[in-house]
């Protein structure tokens, strides 16, 4: 029988499917559930920043003539009580299961990052997750303010814990590769790609905005994780529209050490996670793999472009326009 443990960002795995961060692994119940359904790991939901300011929430007007105003609000005694919640929930979860439980964090201020992380650690989290999420809409702004925005936020978690650390990053950057090789070399121990976001949509009668719920683009996250699977020193889970045990098999194929799942197990219920792993290891088996080292990584960019198997293969990550693939047909 095929044997699923892997490793994940220093962490041993049962197997490398894991409950992605979102009410599914809100609570203890949650993550029991996970667990029990045979999830590798589970992250936990993130801590919002601005969960915790409630009626304190320093106005607009406030701000704009007390910058610091909000600083000393985050670093102040309500939100030192922030996390105690969470903390309470790794702490019992820790003692029900017998998985990885990686809590995530949000912040907005660079500061309080490191705060959070540390109480997560002392509550028990096996590793941490940070949500960094920005939208890049100010015109003055290059990319690499955002660029630097990320690896401040690691160097600062880094220092304040000794868990392993992962970044979940958006697909909304100039240069995917360049942040995750700078990530790994500060420290990171695992990327996440990529993160989901709200999407907008417009009603056309009453003339209103609004927000739809998706979930996240597989052949997106594919192509990424392949491209910088072997070439960046951390670890990569991919994240985003995973269907089927087919879909995780790919992800392993081009290199990802975990597979996260999330709007499927919504969808169709947690229990879910068993027919994911007793696909894989059916497919395991009849491919004669023994372990997931076995085929992890066999058509990411790295290995096709090194043993050339097929090289004709490696050329699919790059193309992204139909002229090459429909060249002569009308
Ligand atoms: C209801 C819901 C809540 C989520 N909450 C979080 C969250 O708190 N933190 C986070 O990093 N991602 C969150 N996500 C994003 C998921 O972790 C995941 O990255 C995304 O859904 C893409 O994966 P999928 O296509 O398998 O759903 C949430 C997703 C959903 C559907």
């Amino acid at each position: 029988m095929a044997d699923l443990t892997t490793s994940y960002m220093g962490l041993r795995l049962r197997n490398p499917v894991i409950v992605a961060s979102s009410g599914l692994t809100k609570s203890v119940k949650g993550i029991s559930r996970c667990a029990e359904m045979g999830a590798g790991a589970v992250v936990m939901k993130s801590i919002f920043e601005e969960q915790y300011w409630g009626e304190v929430a320093p106005s607009e007007k406030l701000l704009s003539y007390y910058p610091e105003a909000l600083d000393y609000l985050r670093k102040g005694s309500l939100l030192g009580y922030a996390p105690q919640e969470k903390c309470s929930i790794i702490e019992e979860a820790k003692r029900k299961v017998n998985i990885p439980v990686i809590a995530s964090i949000n912040c907005q201020s660079p500061e309080l990052w490191p705060d959070f992380a540390r109480q997560f650690q002392e509550a028990g989290a096996d590793g941490l997750e940070l949500n960094i999420y920005f939208l890049p809409f100010d015109i003055k702004t290059p990319g690499t303010e955002y660029e630097k925005y990320h690896l401040e936020i690691l160097e600062k978690v880094k220092k304040a814990v000794s868990i392993p650390v992962a970044v979940k990053l958006t697909s909304q950057l100039t240069s995917v590769p360049f942040l995750a090789h700078r990530l790994a070399k500060s420290g990171c121990d695992a990327l996440v790609l990529f993160n989901w976001f709200l999407q907008p949509d417009v009603k056309v009668e009453s003339l209103q905005t609004k927000n739809i719920i998706g979930k996240g683009s597989f052949h997106q996250s594919l192509r990424w994780v392949a491209l910088l699977a072997g070439r960046i020193d951390c670890d990569i889970a991919s994240s985003g529209g995973v269907e089927k045990a087919e879909d995780v098999i790919k992800q392993i194929l081009v290199g990802a050490a975990g597979v996260q799942v999330c709007s499927l197990l919504y969808r169709k219920g947690v229990e879910t996670l068993k027919d994911l792993l007793s696909n894989l290891e059916t497919w395991m088996d009849s491919h004669g793999y023994r372990s997931i080292g076995d085929f992890r990584g066999e058509l990411s960019f790295k290995k096709q472009e090194l043993v050339f198997k097929e090289p004709e293969e490696a050329k699919a990550y790059f193309r992204h326009q139909y002229m090459k693939i429909f060249s002569g047909q009308e």
